[in-house]
C-alpha cells in the first residue's frame, strides 16, 4: 500500500520515525514538507493522506482532519459507570474480564471498557488506523487522566480472524470478545441509511479510508470464530440492523440508535 503524508518542516523526526513504523506495516509512506496546514490547505488538497502537526497524526480527506481523540473522551470517561453504559453491563466490564476488542477502529468503545475495568486487547487490520490509534495510545501516555487507563490497553496489529483462529488453535479462552463491524452504507434496511447520512465527521472519513469493497468487510466469519474462543460475546449493530451473520443472540441490550446482540456459552 502506498499512503501520503503532509507535514510541517519542524515536524522531519516525527515523519521518519513514521514512515520506517509504516513500512514494518507495509506501507510505503511519502512525505510532502509544508510550510502551513491550516484550513484552507486541507480544503485544497481533499485527497485522502496523513497529517502530522501540532496536532499530532491525523487523517485528513475532503477539507476534514480527525484522529482517535482520546483527550476529547475524558469527559464521557468521567461520566462512565455501569448503569449509563449500556456497552459496559453487556461486557460486563466490572468483573474485569479479559476481553479482545476485534474490532479497533478508533478505540472509543475500548477506551470506554478500559475505563471501567477491562483488560484489553485491540485489535486492528488496517495499517493507517492501527499507526493513528499507536499515535494515540501513545500520546495518552502522558495523560495524568489516560495513562492508567490506557495500561488496560494493547494494540495488535492484525486481522482478528487469523489471531482469533491462532488463540483456538492454542488452547486459549477468553473473558469476552466484543465485535464492532463496519455496517454497510446502502443496506437492509432504511433506518440504518438514514442514520449513515448523518455520520459524523470521523465516521465519514472512517468509510473513506475502509472502502464498502475490498478492506470492508462486515465481519460476519468473525463471529463463529469468537463464539469458540469467548464465554461472551457482544457485537454492536445498528439497532434496526439484520443479526451479524444471522445468528440469534441469546439476550439484547436495545439503545436508541444501536443495540447489543449478546451470545453465551453455557
Ligand atoms: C466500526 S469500526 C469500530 C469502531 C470502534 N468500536 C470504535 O469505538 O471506534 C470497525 C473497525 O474494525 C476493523 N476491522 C474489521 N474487520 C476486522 C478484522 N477482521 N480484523 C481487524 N480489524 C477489523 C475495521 O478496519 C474498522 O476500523
Amino acid at each position: 500500500m502506498q499512503f501520503d503524508c503532509w507535514y510541517s518542516p519542524e515536524f522531519e523526526a516525527q515523519f521518519v520515525a513514521l514512515q520506517t513504523r509504516l513500512a514494518q506495516l507495509q506501507v510505503e509512506l511519502t512525505g510532502h514538507v509544508v510550510e502551513k496546514i491550516n484550513a484552507k490547505f486541507l480544503r485544497l488538497h481533499p485527497e485522502l493522506a496523513l497529517i502530522l502537526d501540532q496536532d499530532g497524526l491525523s487523517l485528513a480527506a475532503n477539507g476534514m482532519k480527525m484522529q482517535p481523540d482520546w483527550q476529547a473522551e475524558i469527559p464521557r470517561l468521567k461520566r462512565a459507570g455501569m448503569k449509563s453504559e449500556m456497552l459496559a453491563r453487556a461486557c460486563q466490564v466490572n468483573e474485569q474480564p479479559n476481553l479482545i476488542d476485534a474490532t479497533a477502529g478508533l478505540g472509543h468503545d475500548s477506551l470506554l471498557m478500559a475505563k471501567l475495568g477491562a483488560k484489553i486487547t485491540l485489535i486492528e487490520r488496517h495499517p493507517i488506523l492501527y499507526s493513528l490509534l499507536e499515535a494515540a495510545h501513545q500520546t495518552a501516555q502522558q495523560d495524568v487522566f489516560l495513562a492508567p487507563v490506557v495500561a488496560n490497553i494493547q494494540l495488535v496489529h492484525a486481522d482478528s480472524a487469523h489471531y482469533l483462529e491462532q488463540q483456538i488453535q492454542a488452547g486459549q479462552q477468553v473473558d469476552v470478545i466484543y465485535l464492532d463491524p463496519m455496517f454497510p452504507q446502502r443496506d437492509q434496511n432504511q433506518q440504518a441509511v438514514k442514520k449513515q447520512a448523518q455520520v459524523k465527521k470521523q465516521m465519514q472519513l472512517l468509510h473513506l479510508l475502509l472502502p464498502e469493497d475490498g478492506e470492508m468487510d462486515l465481519g460476519e466469519n468473525l463471529l463463529a470464530l469468537a463464539r469458540q474462543l469467548a464465554q461472551r460475546v457482544i457485537v454492536k449493530r445498528p439497532r434496526h440492523a439484520v443479526y451479524l451473520d444471522n445468528q440469534v443472540p441469546q439476550h439484547q441490550w436495545l439503545g436508541d440508535a444501536c443495540r447489543f446482540d449478546g451470545y453465551f456459552r453455557p
